[in-house]
């Protein structure tokens, strides 16, 4: 027979067990909305994850698709002339492309380059001129050339990164380091697949710059004949160390065979494009480029 106490005990006891039970099931379910809930955060991460990754293959791919292609070279050596010629070229074969230059190739670098190039400012000091390279520089890679490239398309620049490395560095005396940072900081690590150094004697590249200007010379075609001179053999200089991405022309030559031969430099490239779809000369129809299908 059960007692009174007995049957009190028991049923605090089955009581307690119950609320346990339910405590423990309280848990789980938390636990298990809690695991569902982590589970699916890790999915949405794992998904945007991937989103990223694919969006930049997809980004690398393209740029791959396009090309960087710089000139560079002392005070008329003809750079402008070239880089016109070779857009014109890549229009006749199809290929999307993009023109520009430096100082200047954004709306806010056209200001700066004012400021560069204004003969009347003649106090600017060599560190706010590097600055000012810079700033344009940083302008221009994030406006324009990312972009471009981004898009799989040509960017042909007149100068870029070396000039500062020549004009800031080797002309103006400024620290090597220092302009190594900056270049590397506005230009993102965007280098250019080749360089065409367009290569004459000062006197020559002086007296074609002179015979074009109409508005007069500017700050850098003012410079004594000694800074040209230390200008055009720093981008010597600099050609030899970087033999795999730069291409020494001799300026001195007609604008024709200067055209020649950086089509045939670019032939590689435009048939590892070719190969890829980028461009097909064969789709040219009557706009068909007859000396560089046969480079190509
Ligand atoms: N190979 C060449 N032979 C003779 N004249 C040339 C040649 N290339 C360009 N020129 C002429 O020389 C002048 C300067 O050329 P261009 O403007 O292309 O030089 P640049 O290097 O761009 O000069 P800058 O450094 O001042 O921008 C122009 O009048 C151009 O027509
Ligand atoms: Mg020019």
């Amino acid at each position: 027979m059960i007692t009174k106490v007995e049957y009190k005990y028991s049923f605090l006891n089955f009581c307690q067990q119950n609320n346990q039970a339910l405590f423990t099931a309280r848990i789980q379910r938390a636990g298990r909305l809690e695991f569902s809930r982590l589970w699916a955060l890790s999915f949405c991460d794992n998904v945007t994850h991937l989103i990223e990754r694919v969006t930049r293959f997809m980004d690398r791919k393209k740029m791959k698709q396009g090309a960087f292609i710089t000139f560079e070279g002392i005070e008329g050596c003809g750079k402008s002339t070239q880089a016109k010629r070779l857009a014109k070229r890549l229009g006749r074969l199809g290929i999307a492309h993009v023109m520009t230059l430096e100082p200047g190739g954004t709306e806010i670098g056209r200001k700066m380059r004012q400021v560069l190039l204004d003969a009347r400012n003649k106090a600017l000091t060599p560190l706010a001129e590097l600055m000012l390279y810079a700033a344009d520089r940083a302008q221009h890679v994030a406006e324009v050339i990312k972009p471009a490239l981004g898009a799989g398309k040509w960017v042909i620049c007149d100068r870029f990164s070396d000039a500062t490395v020549v004009y800031q560095g080797a002309a103006r005396g400024q620290d090597r380091k220092l302009i190594r940072l900056l270049n590397n900081v506005v230009t993102d690590g965007i280098l250019p697949h080749l360089t065409f150094l367009l290569d004459c004697p000062v006197e020559v590249g002086l007296s074609r710059a002179l015979g074009r200007n109409m508005k007069g010379q500017d700050r850098f075609e003012k410079e004594a004949l000694s800074f040209h001179r230390k200008v055009r053999q720093g981008y010597l200089d600099l050609a030899r160390k970087n033999k795999e991405r730069f291409v020494i022309l001799d300026a001195t030559a007609g604008p024709k065979e200067i055209e020649a031969e950086i089509l045939r430099s670019l032939a590689p490239l435009l048939r590892e494009r070719q190969k890829k779809g980028v461009c097909s000369c064969n789709a040219l129809g009557s706009q068909r480029d007859p000396d560089l299908e046969e480079m190509v």
